[in-house]
């Protein structure tokens, strides 16, 4: 019998209210004592049957995975998990987590991870709960594991010496067992299910040229697998493929700024056809083709228009989703179609009764995040590994598809302004100016038109009858343009401030406009109105996509 310790805290802290997408720390904060087992303690206390079960465990890699990874282990084993499920090596993304946790009927998972901020001491941690549809905990249950620990003032943990996590291997500690394995082949396997393989191997091999950049974090072995091991391209078509624990200083958000280097493979150099990224932990995408940008709205929208392309779903989809402040080009898409488009507040975890109950296969958000109901979680490579084939099938180039795409549905000119890690008194003066206008906007005129909707988005999940208030601040003129604002939920540093812009144009305007351009009348107007960049003190965003 291992000894199980009660581990006594002074004072219980306060400060561990999951965000957008868990519990998101500077990695030093993770680091003070007790902190991270004081989660896991408050996260095993929101689930039931913990002796009858199965609990998937890992991380994208980043600064104190694996010592966490240890930690969680210990805990379990002290509170008599039937099952501890960890990769090797402690990585696993968190599609790969998602699909993990649906395949072994698992009660859940926990993912090591503050997905795209930077890693390393200096930078971020996380923790997040999927639960057993694969898909992240929704608020009633964060809600719950906030409370918990809150008043927590002790917490479970065996402390034993465990296998380094090197080797594939079963384990048994009294009640629970420890099984080691592989967290790439699973995932692979699943991505062969739904994409035709061979296609895609002879297309790249013969007509194109792709670069894939993991970033220095967890999609590196897996894209590794996929197009080198499996579909035979050269090993070099994957860069920053080895994971590391601080990204290798790079900040893993597949994005025009952070993703400079890629960017300026693609659309300065034109030195590839294809190109992508995806973000630490694997879930976020950016497809880029030479000389292209595809805006994460329009490849939702893409995606949707071309699901005969995809053995996976060649038999067609129920309906999409896409987040509020996501451009609406796959409504557009859904219209003509013939099936139903939902729109949720920002977050993965609202898509999940819809694809649970099947209204819904196919999902995406503006964050440059795109899935279906192979998982439940957005998934970067599977993403990418459509926009192939679906290239394949038509044998085209990014921009044309693009380009046939708008000449089809219209164009949704589309762009996101980050402010980021301003003060949050200034972050909250923005917003709250703005709130206390909106009754008063409505009828008026906002960049020559008429605004028809000035409102903060909320949401009745149809399945659950749920409500989310508070999702954003959003303004709909009469032509359907629309102007969001919302503070982001995944930040660590001060408070970041979102602007949305968004205007639609039907085939017969220009459709080859810079986007900065089109939304110009609209980026003005909200700045006259809400005196950003003066308050700011900034001249221009952070980040634009
Ligand atoms: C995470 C979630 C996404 C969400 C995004 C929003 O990536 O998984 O579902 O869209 O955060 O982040 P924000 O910083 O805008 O709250
Ligand atoms: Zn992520």
């Amino acid at each position: 019998m291992n000894q199980v310790s009660v581990i006594n805290i002074n004072s219980p802290f306060l400060d561990q209210k999951p965000g957008t997408s868990g519990l998101r720390k500077s990695t030093l904060k993770f680091q003070e004592e007790h902190y991270l087992e004081v989660f896991i303690e408050a996260i095993l206390q929101s689930l039931e049957d913990l002796k009858d079960s199965t609990l998937v465990v890992g991380g994208d890699g980043r600064y104190g995975n694996i010592e966490a990874i240890e930690k969680i282990v210990q805990i379990c084993i002290a509170h008599k998990v039937q099952k501890v499920i960890v990769p090797k090596f402690g990585l696993l993304s968190t599609p790969a987590t998602s699909h993990l946790i649906r395949k072994e009927n698992a009660i859940g998972g926990i993912i090591l991870s503050a997905s795209h901020n930077p890693g390393g001491i200096d930078g971020d941690f996380g923790v997040k709960l999927n639960i057993s549809n694969g898909g992240p905990a929704p608020e009633i249950i964060t809600n719950k594991i906030f409370k918990a620990s809150q008043l927590l003032t002790s917490y479970k943990i065996c402390k034993i010496q465990l296998p380094d996590f090197c080797q594939y291997g079963t384990y048994l500690y009294d009640e629970t067992t420890l099984e080691i394995i592989d967290g790439l082949t699973d995932y692979s396997n699943l991505m062969e299910k739904i994409f035709d393989f061979d296609q895609i191997s002879d297309f790249l091999k013969k007509d194109y040229s792709l670069i894939f950049d993991a970033m220095n974090a967890v999609t590196g072995p897996y894209a590794k697998n996929i197009f080198v091991e499996k579909m035979g391209l050269a090993p070099d078509c994957v860069m920053n493929g080895n994971p590391l624990k601080d990204f290798g200083g790079l900040h893993p958000d597949p994005n025009l700024t952070y993703a400079s280097h890629l960017a300026d493979l693609l659309l300065n150099k034109k030195s590839y056809s294809f190109g992508a990224a995806c973000d630490g932990d694997g879930d976020r995408n950016m497809i880029l083709g030479s000389g292209c940008f595809v805006n994460p709205s329009d490849s939702l929208a893409v995606i949707t228009a071309n699901t005969k392309c995809v053995p996976g779903y060649k038999d067609g989809i129920t309906g999409v989703a896409r987040s509020m402040p996501t451009s609406s080009a796959v409504d557009n898409v859904a219209r003509a179609l013939n099936i139903p488009c939902f729109e949720t507040p920002t977050g993965w975890k609202f898509f999940g009764n819809l694809l649970d109950s099947n209204l819904i296969t196919l999902c995406g958000e503006e964050s440059f995040g795109t899935g279906s109901n192979h998982v439940r979680e957005k998934d970067g490579l599977w993403a990418v590994l459509y926009w192939l084939q679906v290239l394949a099938e038509k044998k085209c180039s990014v921009s044309d598809l693009m380009h046939n795409h708008w000449t089809q549905f219209g164009r949704n000119y589309y762009s996101r302004h980050d402010y980021e890690a301003i003060p949050s008194n200034i972050a909250h003066q923005i917003f709250g100016n703005l709130t206390s206008m909106l009754e008063n906007l409505k009828g008026n005129s906002f960049a020559g038109h008429l605004v028809k909707v000035a409102d903060n988005f909320s949401y009745i999940d149809p399945v659950d009858n749920s409500i989310s208030e508070n999702q954003g601040l959003r303004l709909v003129l009469d032509d359907n343009s629309r102007v969001i604002v919302r503070l982001s939920g995944t930040g660590t540093k001060g408070a970041t401030l979102r602007l949305y812009f968004e205007k639609f144009f039907d085939p017969q305007q220009n459709l080859s406009l810079n986007p900065q351009i089109a939304l110009k009348p609209l980026i003005n107007d909200l700045d006259a109105l809400l005196n950003i960049s003066k308050l700011t003190q900034m001249e221009t965003p952070t980040v634009i996509t």
